[in-house]
């Protein structure tokens, strides 16, 4: 499928209310099919990769009824029952793949995970090291990628365990393996990543005794649970008002956890007109409405290291607004976009290229010069996020920007050219020639 996106004669305006957080969603679903009683979810995302993590969830036992504005499920009471043929397809998610192996790697039956393409050749030696530390019977293949194949537990163990990588996979993988181990299982990591795993199990009757860590058998109670809307997506329209002039774009009830943030800082202090009103919370997370209007300063920045697990999934549209803004914005110490859904460095680096936009690639980084946009073809290569932020560049392209598998945009925000045509952009999605 290809999205044809034409060049903006007008500002983008109005507002809009982006899907439900992905990341989020992916715990409530896995959280309230392992608790006691059934569980009302209002919000969730219901998106191809949340849609992988319902289907493996009713496999393992968990029953969910849809309404259209909730989600029940009612889950197995502590742990899950095998899956009908030993197997489970995670499709394109690793957030479903990596959580799920920390919960099965403590059940009594074997089970095997195994993704698409692109999932399949992630890495899962990261997941893998601390759940054999634990005594987990798990393997990958022998270049470290999925199928997962996890044999039945004969007991876990807490551990302590120091991620190598701030990465919020790997730590809600071993603190859910450790919901299922003897004692207390606790992870450091070099930077803070994302914490919804810790804000929500308490929602979740869990008690963590210190702020990364679980003890051994605690057991889930189901719970009333609003997801707020994904910040990782309302930043499309967000970025698309920054650089399109006369634009005025709010986007409402979005979750502005500061481990997710790190994109509307970064929108700051490149001289963004952004302003946050009718802050609350929601369940355990902060929530707002932020509001871009067009000013037409924008300047590069070097974007601080710090920052970086804060926006790790907004850095590929980073790059493109980059390409708005005056001088060279620079990015490092994001390696880790070499092992997403695609080698997000490598894909926006070739498609930026494609459009005329001058960049150097670095192993863990890019440095994206502002300038003229011209018109082409790009390949997202399957991933979404990469897709969308080619399609948001092309609103300022001098002639029309055609992204090439731009079905996957589906993984995560399936209504999105219907939000970006609400606020005016014209794109259209053809069937490949
Ligand atoms: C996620 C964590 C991040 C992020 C991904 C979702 C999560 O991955 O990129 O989209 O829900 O825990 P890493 O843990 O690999 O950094």
């Amino acid at each position: 499928m290809i999205l044809t996106v034409e060049p903006a004669n007008s500002g983008l305006r109005g507002k809009i209310t982006p899907p439900g957080d992905k990341s989020i969603s992916h715990r409530a679903l896995i959280f309230s099919s392992l608790a006691m009683g059934r569980s009302e979810l209002s919000g969730l995302l219901e998106s191809e990769d949340t849609l992988a993590t319902m289907r493996a969830c009713e496999q393992l036992g968990a029953v969910v009824e849809r309404s259209p504005d909730r989600v029940f499920v009612t889950g197995t009471g502590g742990s899950f029952k095998p899956p009908s043929n030993g197997f489970l397809d995670m499709g394109n998610s690793g957030t479903a793949m990596r959580l799920l192996a920390g919960v099965l790697s403590g059940q009594d039956f074997d089970s095997t995970l195994s993704g698409d393409e692109s999932l399949n050749k992630r890495p899962m030696q990261r997941i893998v090291v601390p759940l054999t530390q634990m005594g987990a019977d798990i393997s990958a293949s022998p270049d470290g990628t999925p199928p997962l194949v996890i044999r039945a537990c004969r007991g876990l163990h807490g551990i302590d365990y120091a991620s190598p990588v701030a990465s919020a996979q790997i730590k809600s993988c071993v603190l859910l393996a450790g919901l299922f181990a003897t004692g207390t299982t606790r992870v450091e990591e070099p930077r803070l990543s994302r914490d919804h795993t810790e804000r929500m199990l308490p929602i979740f009757g869990v008690k963590l005794p210190s702020p990364c860590s679980v003890e051994g058998g605690s057991r889930l109670k189901a719970s009333r649970f609003a997801v707020p809307a994904d910040i990782s997506s309302a930043v499309f329209a967000l970025a698309a008002a920054a650089m399109t002039p006369g634009s005025d774009v709010t986007v409402s009830r979005v979750g502005l956890n500061p481990t997710r943030s790190g994109f509307l800082r970064c929108l700051e202090a490149m001289g963004a007109d952004v302003s946050i009103t009718n802050q609350s919370a929601q369940s355990t997370e902060p929530v707002g409405d932020v509001r871009l209007l067009f000013n037409d300063s924008l300047k590069a920045i070097d974007v601080p290291e710090s920052l970086v697990p804060d926006m790790i999934d907004e850095l590929p549209l980073l790059m493109a607004l980059a390409v708005t803004a005056s001088g060279v914005t620079r990015i490092r110490g994001a390696a880790e976009l070499r092992v997403k859904e695609s080698d997000r460095i490598k894909v926006m680096a070739a498609g930026l290229r494609k459009l005329g936009v001058e960049l150097q690639e670095y192993p863990d980084g890019i440095d994206v010069k502002g300038g003229k946009v011209s018109g082409g073809s790009v390949q997202s290569a399957g991933d979404h996020r990469c897709a969308m932020s080619f399609a948001v560049l092309g609103l300022v392209a001098s002639e029309p920007v055609l992204v090439e598998e731009a079905e996957f945009i589906a993984t995560s925000y399936p209504g999105f050219t219907d939000d970006m045509a609400r606020l005016g952009a014209t794109m259209q999605v053809v069937e490949n020639l």
